[in-house]
């Protein structure tokens, strides 16, 4: 079952490490323009050289390992093309418009810098046989060149990888709940709850690397994507040209790890209820056309054939109930508790990492044109620096949302669910 939702033994992470380099020399053009692509984006050539790339067609891609990484490339060359000048561009050329609208359908994802660009598919290691070592991954790219946004995917990969023991435990609980083996179920949702305590750990590792002020004014500038962008200079969001008078406009959600498959099967396992919003479906749902489209169908498909995950039949029986009963009931509680607790350590972080450095000029040396950008982005940080209560309501996260309310109603409705 796994391997059809294309699981693999490190759950949403590929079996198999991420290509770093297209084999076909059709593609040179793209891999070196990567190569260089902290230097351009340094010294301000980078849409230079983007206008001047071929269109390439994806005929000489022959795996789907080679597509995921046309992906990775593609997502990036937009992204730097976008946010990486003086001012931001609200159009994407031709060659990259065209072979990412192409590569973008076919692999059934949004033409966006997604979690699955960023992270799953954009990583190395020199420990192989483990992924949860956090030290030794780093990104095979960055858009900055800094370790300091190599090490923040590097701390979404472990994570991934350390969640990934809990998946096929997970599914057996489910069949458990079924079936009314309530100490199985027990025995799974404590494992879920040490796992999900261990990934906090990993979390917050994020300060070993990762410069708070370094993250906000010159990181995540670069990750957001042409939705709820008015503020950063794209009120249409961005064109997509064609050429030839061809193109179209497009507002999507940039990077976010809300586009991250293992906490949603988590919510979905523990069936956390995610409100809607006004569009009619809840972030959690809509970001869920941002993730690779097996990892979607995996979602769906549990969420489907167990309605209310391990929820309904931890809570039959009211408060009374045999021992077994009780103490599942009592796992499925500190489950939901950790998951809560999680998402409360997440809160903390984006304290420190995008509303504290937001009220703080940045003055390191060396990089004023993208320290220009990111002020854009989070317009209060430049212009109204010190107007604190004017900046915090416009913050908008990468992914765009209004950050604090909606990551605080995601971890409220994560503890509620644990009141059974
Ligand atoms: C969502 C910030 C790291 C998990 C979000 C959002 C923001 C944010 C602002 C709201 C969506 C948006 O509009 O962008 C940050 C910052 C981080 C960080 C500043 C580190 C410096 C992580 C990591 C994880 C994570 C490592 C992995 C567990 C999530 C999840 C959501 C989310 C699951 C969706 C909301 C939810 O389900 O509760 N993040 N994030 N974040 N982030 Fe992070
Ligand atoms: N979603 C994260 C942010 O808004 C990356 O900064």
């Amino acid at each position: 079952l796994l391997e059809e939702f294309g699981v693999s033994s490190n759950g949403f992470l590929p079996e198999h490490l991420p290509l770093d380099i297209l084999p076909d020399q059709y593609y040179t053009p793209w891999e070196d323009l990567m190569q260089s692509l902290n230097n351009h984006l340094d010294a301000g050539t980078f849409r230079k050289h983007a206008d001047q790339l071929p269109i390439l067609t994806l005929h000489y891609l022959s795996t789907e390992q080679e597509q995921r990484r046309a992906y990775v490339i593609l997502a990036f060359l937009a992204h730097a093309y976008i946010w990486g000048g003086d001012k931001v561009s609200e159009t994407l050329p031709p060659p990259i418009t065209i072979p990412f609208l192409q590569i973008s359908h076919h692999l059934t994802l949004p033409p966006v810098a997604t979690y699955a660009a960023l992270n799953l598919w954009n990583f190395r290691t020199t420990d192989p046989t483990d992924l949860t070592n956090l030290s030794a991954i780093h990104a095979l790219h960055t858009l900055t060149g800094t370790r300091d946004e190599s090490w923040f995917y590097a701390v979404s990969i472990a994570i991934e990888a350390r969640g990934a023991r809990t998946i096929p435990v997970l599914l057996l609980a489910l069949r458990a709940a079924e079936a009314r083996d309530f100490p199985a179920v027990t025995a799974a949702l404590r494992v879920l709850a040490g796992c999900i305590a261990s990934l906090g750990d990993l979390l917050e590792r994020m300060d070993e690397r990762c410069d708070p002020g370094l993250f906000y004014h010159r990181i995540r500038p670069f990750l957001a994507g042409s939705r709820n962008m008015a503020a950063a200079g794209l009120p249409r969001g961005v064109f997509y040209d064609c050429g030839g008078g061809r193109g179209e406009w497009w507002q999507l959600r940039g990077g976010s790890n809300g586009q991250s498959s293992l906490l949603q099967f988590f919510d979905v396992v523990l069936g956390v209820e995610h409100a809607v919003a006004g569009g009619g479906v809840s972030f959690h749902q809509e970001v869920r056309g941002y993730m690779p489209d097996e990892h979607r169908r995996f979602l769906e498909y549990i969420a489907e054939a167990f309605p209310w995950g391990l929820r309904k039949v931890v809570a039959e029986g009211g408060g009374d109930g045999d021992g077994e009963r009780l103490a599942c009931r009592e796992a499925y509680r500190a489950a939901t508790d950790a998951l809560a607790a999680l998402r409360g350590k997440h809160l903390q972080m984006v304290t420190r990492y995008i509303i504290i450095p937001s009220r703080q000029p940045f003055c390191a040396g060396g990089a004023v044109n993208l320290a220009t950008a990111s002020s854009r982005v989070g317009e209060d940080a430049g212009s109204q620096g010190h107007e604190v209560k004017a900046g915090q309501s416009q913050l908008t996260g990468t992914g765009g949302t209004a950050l604090l309310p909606f990551l605080k109603q995601s971890r409220d409705e994560t503890a509620k669910a644990g009141a059974i």
